[in-house]
C-alpha cells in the first residue's frame, strides 16, 4: 500500500493546506463577531465534519459548547437519496440555544435540509449553518448557508475529514478522488 501522499487515487488538489488554514481562521473570526454575547452550540455532523470542526472551534474566541450527530443517508456510496436516518442523536437539549450546524460538504443539500428541519423543531433560539465546502450548482433548493468556506466543482473529493469507505479523512488538504485501476 502506498504512503497516503503517494496514493495514485489522489488527484488534483482542490483546496490546499494554507488555503484551508486561512479560510478557517476567517470563518472563526466572523463567527466570533456575530455570536459575541450569545455563544453558539456547535453541532458537528459526523464523521466528515470532525477535522473542520476541530480547527474551526479553535479559531472561535467565545465559550462555545459542542455536540455531535451522526446521520446516514440511504443511497449509493457517492449519491444521497434524501432519506436520512439519525444514527447518533445529540446529547444536549437545544431549547433556547443558538445552534450552529458544522458540515463538511454540501452536495445535493438533502442531508442539510433534513437536519435543519429536524433541529429547528427542537425549539432552539436560532439555527445557522457553517459548511466548509459547497459543490457548484447541484442543489435543488436554496440552502441559506450563513457561512461557507469554499465553492468547489462537482467532483468527488476526499481529505480534511472527507472519506471514501473511511479512508483519506486524515489527508491534510482536499483533493479529487480518482479511482485508479489496481490503485489500492
Ligand atoms: P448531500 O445530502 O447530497 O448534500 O450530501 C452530503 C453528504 O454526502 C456529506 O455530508 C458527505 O458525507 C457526503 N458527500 C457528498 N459529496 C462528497 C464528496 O465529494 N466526498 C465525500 N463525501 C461527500
Ligand atoms: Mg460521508
Amino acid at each position: 500500500m502506498p504512503a497516503l501522499v503517494d496514493d495514485p487515487n489522489i488527484g488534483r488538489v482542490v483546496v490546499g493546506e494554507r488555503e484551508l488554514r486561512a479560510r478557517v481562521a476567517e470563518l472563526g473570526a466572523e463567527i466570533t463577531r456575530d455570536y459575541r454575547g450569545r455563544p453558539p452550540l456547535l453541532v458537528g455532523v459526523l464523521k466528515g465534519a470532525f477535522v473542520f470542526m476541530s480547527d474551526l472551534a479553535r479559531s472561535i474566541d467565545l465559550p462555545v459548547e459542542f455536540d455531535f450527530m451522526a446521520v446516514s443517508s440511504y443511497g449509493s456510496a457517492t449519491k444521497t437519496s434524501g432519506v436520512v436516518r439519525i444514527v447518533k442523536d445529540l446529547d444536549l437539549d437545544l431549547s433556547g440555544r443558538h445552534v450552529l450546524i458544522v458540515e463538511d460538504i454540501i452536495d445535493s443539500g438533502l442531508t442539510l435540509t433534513y437536519l435543519r428541519r429536524n433541529l429547528a423543531a427542537r425549539n432552539p433560539a436560532s439555527v445557522e449553518v457553517c459548511a466548509l465546502l459547497v459543490k457548484e450548482g447541484l442543489q435543488a433548493a436554496p440552502l441559506d448557508l450563513r457561512y461557507t468556506g469554499f465553492t468547489i466543482p462537482p467532483d468527488f473529493v476526499v481529505g480534511y475529514g472527507l472519506d471514501v469507505a473511511e479512508r483519506y479523512r486524515n489527508l491534510p488538504y482536499i483533493a479529487v478522488f480518482e479511482e485508479v485501476q489496481g490503485g489500492r
